[in-house]
């Protein structure tokens, strides 16, 4: 019987050499999507508050709107492992608050890890969520949370800021997390960090030496209408399709081709098709 990938699951794969496939998602079509095309974890990112938010960075996601999303992608699928994005100022102050916010997620939302960004500055709140029974991944390298701190959109670990990255990713490593996201890093210090870590590395934006990968859905999917970041290769053109459905939609209102006589319900209903007086909401 199918079942949800497990921290187990994702620790063989690793020890087989079998990359892992993680995706961002934030809605009931694209997890039900994602688990269709079958990722191995799903993670319900901050990036909520770009992608369809439609803001210029992260930094006003809640945790309630964290905890709302992730519970319709925990809802809409059975099979990959989800993690909860820890959204901005719902860590950072202390290992308590973390907990707290943690335990939100967790019991509100069910995912089953969360993730936080930041590496030796974030050590002790995943060391406390760790010791809580808490599954936790790290995110290192370009932060997007801490964006005006690093002065944009940028490349990190390059040249002699390596030396520190590598310490955060030891940092979090020691304090307990499962995995680690390495962003926009150079792909040899990612390679490098994915052989000196003994937990998997899943890259965005960092090469091909790493653990897996993950992609933001809209960006792979290509609905992000706004610039896309290099690194992220579109797979298809979502919004190809959906404009031009949008586009035969408006056109047959406006020459009376829709709705035709299929798509109109009568007073009689015994000449309604099984089915046809049924509404949404049936997934
Ligand atoms: O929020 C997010 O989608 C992320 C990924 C970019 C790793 O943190």
């Amino acid at each position: 019987m199918a079942r949800r990938t497990t921290l187990v699951d994702i620790g063989r794969m690793v020890a087989q050499g079998t990359p892992l496939v993680m995706v961002t998602a934030y809605d009931f079509p694209s997890a039900r999507l994602a688990e269709e095309a079958g990722v191995d974890l799903i993670l319900v990112g901050d990036s909520i508050g770009t992608t369809v938010f439609g803001e210029a960075d992260t930094l006003g996601v809640t945790l309630d709107d964290m905890i709302r999303h992730a519970g319709v992608v925990v809802h809409a699928t059975t099979r990959p492992l989800i993690v909860g994005d820890l959204p901005f100022m719902t860590y950072q102050e202390s290992a308590e608050q973390a907990l707290r916010s943690a335990g939100r997620l967790m019991q509100e939302a069910r995912v089953q890890a969360v993730k936080l960004e930041g590496g030796r500055r974030s050590a002790e709140q995943i060391r406390r969520l760790v010791e809580a029974g808490m599954p936790v991944m790290g995110h290192i390298g370009f932060t997007p949370q801490s964006v005006h701190e690093l002065g944009g959109f940028r490349v990190q670990g390059r040249g002699s800021a390596a030396d520190a990255l590598m310490e955060d990713a030891l940092a979090v490593e020691e304090a307990g997390a499962f995995a680690l996201v390495l962003e926009m890093v150079p792909g040899p210090l990612a390679r490098a960090v994915t052989e000196r870590l003994a937990i998997p590395t899943i890259g965005i934006g960092a090469g091909a030496h790493t653990n897996g990968q993950v992609l933001v859905f809209h960006d792979l999917v290509g609905l992000t209408l706004g610039r896309q970041p290099r690194f992220a290769r579109r797979f298809a053109d979502a919004a190809g399709v959906m404009r031009d459905g949008l586009r035969a939609y408006a056109a047959e209102v406006r020459s009376g081709t829709y709705p035709g006589p299929g798509e109109t319900f009568l007073d009689d209903d015994s000449k309604d098709a099984d089915g046809a007086t049924a509404g949404h909401g049936e997934n």
